[in-house]
């Protein structure tokens, strides 16, 4: 027994015990065995909203690859990156696969086609220009495949939304690795990213749907939300009342993160090993200041004065309100149409509202989730009423 707080609010952090995703797991190893065993390869898209455990699950699958010695080349992207950083970043997580022996030999090889490889002592000269992503990308999987002796290579590329050229990528990603299937080169794509940048998968007949076959990830469920909370909790003196396991039911949303951020500050309020409702408010005090430094702060301040009076028309709802109605109330109480239709696409955009779709009716908006709800209702007070807005 420990009194050790077993939670891990974080990003790209694994649980301390990993709820749910069943579904997606079962749709992996079905596709992993099917990618193995047979010449048709299946690949994969994770796709969900921040901190929905897009990459703890990423992990979870690399886990289960490597359980059958199948070893995982996985790419750990940065921000603003082009396609050719992207290929060249790419070839040098080839050493995951690509055994000591054979590197030297590996990297001369790529090397040649323009791409700088690390440990080689090479440095390449070549002009961007001269630099043919897409044909330097299959001659190096053609290297990669050749200097690896493995039944099947995943390739497992997290938060794929930070390329800015992503559109061209996903697209040079697909005739890359359709070329390496035909040639027997058998490399699986596992990607994730936000909901937005996968948008254009919606369309029912986009080849990019096709070749991807992205998967949401949805909320997890009660029962599993009270396991990733009581689970943690078996190797502790400290346990919650049942009041307060609801509690983080209704405020997490099923948010992995949320959870998690909600667990971890209770834990830290219990008394006499207990946590009780009045312990879990005072905790709820710490665990919003706690997101707020971490990202609601960084997004609020960002916003301009019309923006907020946008927000606040949809924090006063009860109920979520469709686009022409936030923009008749922005109207009438003072701002310009065409400003209110920017605050609001700015506020969608950046995720402090999202859309709920009752079925066959108009998209709705809303704000992101309740615990942004519970930050605002402190926020906005500070702010001037609508009546002052600026007329821009
Ligand atoms: N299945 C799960 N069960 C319990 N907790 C989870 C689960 N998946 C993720 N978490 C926890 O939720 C938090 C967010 O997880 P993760 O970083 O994997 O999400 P993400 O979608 O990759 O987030 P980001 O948007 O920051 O990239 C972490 O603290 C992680 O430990
Ligand atoms: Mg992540």
């Amino acid at each position: 027994m420990t009194n050790t707080n077993p939670f891990r609010p974080g990003s790209g952090i694994s649980p301390p015990y990993f709820a749910g995703r069943n579904r997606e797991i079962d749709i992996f190893r079905k596709k992993l065995d099917k990618s193995m065993n047979d010449d048709f390869i299946q690949h994969m898209a994770i796709v969900s909203g921040w901190g929905s455990g897009k990459t703890s699950l990423l992990l979870k699958f690399k886990e289960i690859a490597r359980g059958i010695n199948c070893p995982v080349l996985p790419v750990q992207l940065y921000s603003v990156m082009d396609t050719k950083d992207f290929v060249e970043l790419f070839v040098n997580s080839a050493s995951f696969v690509v055994p000591p022996s054979k590197w030297k030999k590996f990297s001369s090889a790529v090397s040649s086609l323009g791409i700088n490889v690390m440990g080689t002592g090479v440095q390449v000269v070549k002009q961007a220009s001269f630099f043919e992503p897409q044909t330097a990308f299959c001659h190096s999987l053609k290297n990669i495949w050749n200097n690896s002796h493995t039944q099947l290579i995943p390739v497992m590329i997290d938060d794929i939304q930070l390329i800015t050229k992503k559109e061209q990528t996903l697209e040079i990603l697909r005739n890359v690795f359709t070329w390496a299937a035909n040639e027997g080169y058998k490399f699986m794509l596992v990607v994730s990213g936000t909901l937005d940048l996968f948008e254009r998968f919606q369309e029912a007949h986009s080849p990019l749907t096709r070749f991807f076959e992205p998967l949401i990830l949805n909320p997890l469920s009660s029962d599993e939300i009270r396991d990733a909370v009581l689970k943690p909790l078996e190797n502790t003196s400290i346990s919650f009342s049942d009041d307060v396991v609801e509690q983080i039911i209704t405020l997490s949303e099923g948010n992995p993160f949320y959870i998690q951020l909600l667990a971890s500050h209770a834990f830290e309020h219990a008394r006499n090993n207990i946590v009780n409702l009045d312990d879990f408010k005072l905790s709820l005090i710490s665990a919003i200041n706690d997101v707020s430094a971490r990202m609601f702060d960084n997004m609020f301040n960002k916003l301009c004065m019309n923006e907020k009076n946008v927000l606040r028309i949809l924090y006063e709802s009860d109920v979520p309100m469709r686009w022409g109605e936030v923009l008749e109330m922005a109207e009438n109480s003072g701002i310009k149409r065409a400003s209110a239709r920017t605050s609001l696409k700015r506020l969608i955009d950046n995720e402090l509202l999202k859309s709920v779709k009752p079925q066959k009716y108009e998209k709705q908006y809303t704000l992101r989730d309740v615990l942004f709800k519970e930050y605002l209702s402190a926020k906005l007070d500070k702010v001037s009423k609508v009546s002052k807005v600026s007329k821009v």
